[in-house]
């Protein structure tokens, strides 16, 4: 019996990926949504485990429905459904689940946890959401923003709020698909400082502003996220407080291009980070990013389980 071991296709931070990788997922994925449901059904045979430490609609649902699409099958973990809620190490559970599943997917509150299930799996990891990062869904929303504006290399991305998970990927992806982005945050919810230093190493155009109205001018597309991610509210109220004055409303839109997109992961918070007339509104594409978390994902299985 050979010894030899391939190292699994990890799907964990967009920044471990060179372009023409994360083109080849978005070319495919696109075909895919093309395609519709007559797609070939490649992963036939194969299943996914998904855990979930942390609450999700969009992440559960289009994980599950995209594998169903593409012929395997998954099997769900709640965080009270497995050993990993009764201490059982993250190394111990990846071993195992690597018997059974071809990939796992994993959302949780630590990317240390992600990161050692990665080192111990012997199938690949998809990163579905840590404290850190949300790959998917940047890989969804770069999608979504070229299919309404072409590409989007040269353009101008404002992210309005909190310097969080979602924002994180948003940079990865500037320096990736060299798009020009623009942060305005509370200094106390800043991005932290090693992810703006990988950036300006990597030629990064980046911009950091304490004023939202500065992010968004010339900008092509405004995005936001909730100010209380899942792991926050003990800090509810100084984050209401030090980010009210980051609401993305008609008034911030109105200094962007007056064709800007407007775009969120969702779930937002009416009211709060943005508001009805902006989310509802003619410049949002909301629904489009989340169906494309479905297409996109369709596209990191195939590049993870090597079916591109
Ligand atoms: N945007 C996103 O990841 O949504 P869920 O939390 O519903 O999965
Ligand atoms: N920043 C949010 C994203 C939810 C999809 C959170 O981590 O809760």
């Amino acid at each position: 019996m050979s010894t030899l071991k391939t190292t699994p296709k990890h799907f964990l931070d967009i920044d471990q990926f060179d372009t023409a990788t994360l083109r080849t997922i978005l070319s495919h994925a696109s075909e895919l949504k093309k395609a519709g449901r007559g797609h070939a059904k490649p992963l036939t045979g194969h299943t996914l485990v998904l855990i979930f430490e942390k609450s999700s609609t969009r992440t559960r649902v289009s994980f599950e429905v995209g594998m169903q699409q593409l012929g395997g099958n998954v099997v769900v973990l709640g965080s009270q459904d497995s050993q990993l809620g009764r201490g059982e190490s993250v190394a111990d559970t990846a071993r195992v689940l690597s018997r059974f599943a071809d990939a796992i997917m994993i959302r949780t509150d630590s990317h240390q946890k992600l990161e050692w299930l990665a080192e111990y799996a012997s199938v690949p990891v998809i990163n579905g959401l840590t404290d850190d990062s949300h790959p998917n869904q940047i890989m969804a929303d770069v999608m979504t923003f070229e299919e309404h504006r072409g590409p989007i290399e040269g353009k101008t991305i404002a992210w309005v709020g909190d310097g969080n998970n979602v924002a994180a990927s948003w940079l990865h992806a500037a320096v990736k698909f060299n798009f020009k982005f623009n942060i305005a945050t509370p200094q106390e919810f800043r991005l932290p400082d090693h992810l703006i230093e990988w950036a300006n190493s990597e030629d990064g155009d980046i911009t950091i502003t304490n004023i939202a109205e500065n992010a968004v001018t010339g900008a092509d597309c405004v995005v936001t996220d909730t100010w209380v991610s899942m792991g926050d509210d003990d800090e509810r109220d100084k984050r209401l407080e030090l980010l009210s004055p980051y609401q993305v409303n008609n008034a911030l839109m109105a200094g962007a291009k007056s064709e800007a997109l407007f775009m969120h992961c969702l779930p937002a918070h009416r009211g709060e980070e943005v508001t009805d007339t902006v989310i509802d509104g003619k410049q949002s594409v909301v629904w489009d990013e989340a169906e494309n978390r479905l297409h996109a994902q369709k596209g990191i299985l195939a590049y993870c389980l090597d079916v591109l």
